[in-house]
C-alpha cells in the first residue's frame, strides 16, 4: 500500500528516473503522488491528485537534482487531496511514509503551535524531526529521537534542507530495501522486486540507511545503523545479488498488464510441475504426513485458493483442513491444535492481516509455513517451517490473476506429494491432470467469453458446485473488482435458501459446470434461474454442453474437457478472462481499479 522510491545518483538529473520508478510502483496505490528533490534550489516538492502520470504533466520542465525521493499514495489518513499527498513537508524536512502513526493525536499535543496543513499521521512525524534538527543540529540524532516517539508501522525517507547531500530511510513493520544499479544509482523502495538494480539488502526493522555524497566526488554511498535498544550503532550489511531484468516492469506487446499476466499462467504452472518433479514439495509433505489437520490463513483471492486446498486437501489426502480469513481468525481467540501445520498464503508476503494472525499462531506454539510469491517478504522471513514459491514472477496488475493460479499450482503440488507418501497410484492419476493444465490454459486462452450486460441488473450471481464453488467466489470477486459491477459468489445448492429472490428477468446468473459428478445437480441451478426469467452464462465442456439443451435465455461456454485437478485452472481462468472482457467493454482499468491498492498493509 502505498509506494516509495529515492534515488542518490553521481548523474546531475535524476527526476525522469524517479518518476519512471514512481510508475513501476503505481500498482501499490495510485490516489495520488509526490516528489521532493534536493536541487540547487534547495529542497523542493511537487504533488499531484491520481496517477503518476499527472504528477509528471505538473512538473515544471527544468526541475533537476541529483538525490529524491517519491511517493504514490492509497488514501488511509485523509481524503485523496494534494493536500494529504506525500511527501508531506514543513519547509524543513520532507517525508515519504507507508504504514498508520497509532499515536498521532499523542504526538500532535506535544506539537502544539503547528498549524497541521493535512489530516494525515505523517505530518506529525515532518514536524517532530524538524523540531529535534532545531535543537540537536544532527539530522540523523534528530530522526533517531522522532521514531523512539512512534507507535504503528512505518517505512520512512527524509530529507532536510539543512542537510542537502544526506537521504535518510528507517522502518519498522513495513518493507524498506535499499538498492544500488551499475550505473553508481542508489536507490531505496518499498518494493525492490520492480526496481532494475543490480544489487539489493532489505532493511530490518530499526535499521537505518544513510545515503551521503562523497566529499570532493559526485557520487553517493550508503551506510547502515541501527536504532535498535535505542542506540545509534553502526552495522555492516551484505549486498545479495538481484535478479531483476526490464521486461517484468514492461507490458511488452499487450494492452495492460492484467492481460500480459493472464497469457503468463501456463508458464508459471508449468515452474510448479517442474517444482514437485524436483522433489521441492517433498519436505511440507513429510511433516503434514505427521499432522493431524492442516489450517490455511489468508485474505482475498489467496483465501480463496486455500478453500480450492481444502477441497483437495480433504477430498484427495482426506487430511482435516481449516481455512479462515485472516482479519476474521485474528481477533476470534481461535484455537490452534497441537498437531496441525498452519499455512498462510500471500501473494506479496506483506498483507498486514496475514501478517498478524501469524503473531497469533506464534503466541500459541503452531507451526507455520508460508506461500508466497515475494521471497523478500515479510512473511517469507517469518516461516518457522517451509517457504513455497509461488515462481509467478512480479504480479503488477492489481487484480490478482496468475498468482492465484500460482496459488491453486503450488497447493495441488504440495497434496500430490503428500499422496505420493499415502497412496502413489492416486497420486500418479492426479499428477497426470496437473501435468495437463498448460496446454489446457492455452486452449481456454483461445476462445473469446463475454458477460451480457443487462441494463439495471443489479447484481451477478456466481454459482458452483463442489470445487467450483470456491472458483465462483473468485469470480466475483474478479468481477467486483475490474467493473464495480455487484457480484455474489454462491454454492449452488445454497441458492433455493435465499438468493434466488433476486432472480428476474434482469439477473445474470454465471454457472460453472464441468461434466463431473455434480454436473446435474448443478444443472438444476440453471434451470431454475431460467424458470424465473433470469439468463444463464453457463461454463461447461463438450459433454456438459451437449447435455445441456437449454438454448433460451443462455450462452454457453463450452471449455476444455478438464479432470478433478485441471478443471480448477481451467475454470478459474474462464471467470478472470469473462471479468477481463466485461472491465474492457465498460471503458474500465484493469490494471488499476479505483480504490484498490496490490498490498494491502493496514489492517
Ligand atoms: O498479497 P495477498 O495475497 O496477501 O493479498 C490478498 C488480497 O488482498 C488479494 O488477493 C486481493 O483480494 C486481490 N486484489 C485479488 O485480486
Amino acid at each position: 500500500m502505498c509506494g516509495i522510491v529515492a534515488i542518490a545518483s553521481p548523474r546531475t538529473n535524476i527526476v525522469e528516473s524517479l518518476l519512471d520508478a514512481l510508475t513501476a510502483l503505481e500498482y501499490r496505490g495510485y490516489d495520488s503522488a509526490g516528489l521532493a528533490l534536493l536541487s540547487p534550489r534547495g529542497l523542493v516538492r511537487h504533488r499531484a491528485v491520481g496517477k503518476v502520470k499527472n504528477l509528471r504533466d505538473t512538473l515544471p520542465a527544468l526541475e533537476a537534482a541529483p538525490i529524491g525521493m517519491a511517493h504514490t499514495r492509497w488514501a488511509v489518513m485523509g481524503a485523496a487531496t494534494e493536500a494529504n499527498a506525500h511527501p508531506q513537508f514543513d519547509g524543513e524536512t520532507a517525508v515519504v511514509h507507508n504504514g498508520i502513526i497509532e499515536n498521532v493525536g499523542e504526538l500532535k499535543s506535544m506539537l502544539p503551535d503547528i498549524i497541521w496543513e493535512s489530516q494525515t499521521d505523517t505530518e506529525v512525524v515532518v514536524h517532530l524531526v524538524s523540531s529535534f534538527v532545531r535543537k540537536e543540529r544532527d539530522l540523523l540524532a534528530a530522526i533517531k529521537s522522532t521514531v523512539q516517539l512512534l507507535k504503528g508501522t512505518f517505512a520512512l525517507v527524509i530529507l532536510h534542507k539543512d542537510f542537502p547531500d544526506m537521504l535518510v530511510a528507517t522502518k519498522r513493520i513495513n518493507p524498506l530495501s535499499v538498492g544500488k544499479s551499475n550505473t553508481g544509482d542508489l536507490f531505496v523502495t518499498s518494493d525492490i522486486a520492480v526496481i532494475p538494480v543490480e544489487q539489493y539488502i532489505d532493511l530490518e526493522d530499526d535499521d537505518v540507511c544513510v545515503m551521503r555524497k562523497r566529499v570532493g566526488e559526485g557520487d553517493f554511498f550508503a551506510e547502515f545503523y541501527t536504532f535498535r535498544h535505542n542506540k545509534l550503532e553502526k552495522i555492516e550489511k551484505t549486498w545479495k545479488d538481484a535478479n531483476q531484468t526490464a521486461t517484468v516492469t514492461s507490458i511488452g506487446d499487450y494492452k495492460n498488464f492484467t492481460i500480459k499476466e493472464i497469457h503468463e499462467q501456463p508458464n508459471v504452472i508449468q515452474k510448479s510441475i517442474n517444482a514437485l518433479n524436483r522433489g521441492d514439495y517433498i519436505p511440507i509433505a513429510q511433516e503434514m504426513m505427521n499432522k493431524s489437520a492442516i489450517n490455511i490463513i489468508a485474505c482475498g483471492s489467496s483465501f480463496y485458493a486455500g478453500l480450492i486446498g481444502k477441497y483437495w486437501l480433504e477430498r484427495f489426502g482426506r487430511l482435516l483442513t481449516n481455512v479462515e480469513i485472516s482479519s476474521e481468525f485474528n481477533y476470534r481467540y481461535p484455537v490452534i491444535t497441537k498437531n496441525s501445520l498452519t499455512l498462510f498464503i500471500s501473494q506479496s508476503g506483506e498483507t498486514l492481516d496475514t501478517l498478524k494472525a501469524m503473531e497469533v499462531v506464534r503466541a500459541e506454539q503452531g507451526d507455520f509455513a508460508v506461500i508466497t510469491n515475494v521471497l523478500q517478504s515479510t512473511m517469507a522471513k517469518a516461516a518457522t517451517r517451509h517457504l513455497l514459491d509461488l515462481g509467478a514472477g512480479p504480479e503488477l496488475s492489481v487484480v490478482s490473476t496468475k498468482a492465484f493460479t500460482a496459488q491453486l499450482a503450488v497447493l495441488i503440488g504440495v497434496v500430490i506429494q503428500y499422496l505420493k507418501f499415502k497412496d502413489p497410484r492416486a497420486a500418479d492419476i492426479l499428477q497426470e491432470d496437473f501435468e495437463r493444465v498448460p496446454g489446457l490454459l492455452s486452449q481456454v486462452m483461445g476462445q473469446n467469453y463475454h458477460l451480457p450486460l443487462i441494463p439495471n441488473a443489479s447484481s451477478i450471481l456466481y454459482l458452483g458446485r463442489g470445487i467450483c464453488y470456491p472458483i465462483a467466489l473468485e469470480g466475483a470477486l474478479k468481477l467486483k473488482e475490474t467493473t464495480y459491477i455487484h457480484a455474489e459468489g454462491y454454492p449452488g445448492g445454497e441458492m433455493k435458501h435465499g438468493p434466488i429472490a433476486l432472480i428476474d428477468a434482469r439477473a445474470v446468473s454465471v454457472i460453472l459446470a464441468p461434466h463431473n459428478e455434480l454436473f446435474n445437480k448443478i444443472v438444476s441451478n440453471a434451470h431454475e434461474v431460467i424458470a424465473r426469467g433470469g439468463h444463464v452464462v453457463f461454463f461447461t465442456d463438450a459433454a456438459g454442453n451437449a447435455e445441456f439443451t437449454q438454448r433460451a435465455n443462455s450462452t454457453a461456454y463450452v471449455m476444455p474437457s478438464s479432470g478433478p485437478v485441471s478443471e480448477a485452472f481451467v475454470y478459474s481462468l474462464g471467470m478472470q478472462a469473462l471479468a477481463y472482457d466485461a472491465a474492457g467493454g465498460l471503458g474500465c482499468d484493469p490494471d488499476r481499479p479505483r480504490n484498490l491498492a496490490k498490498s494491502v498493509t493496514v489492517e
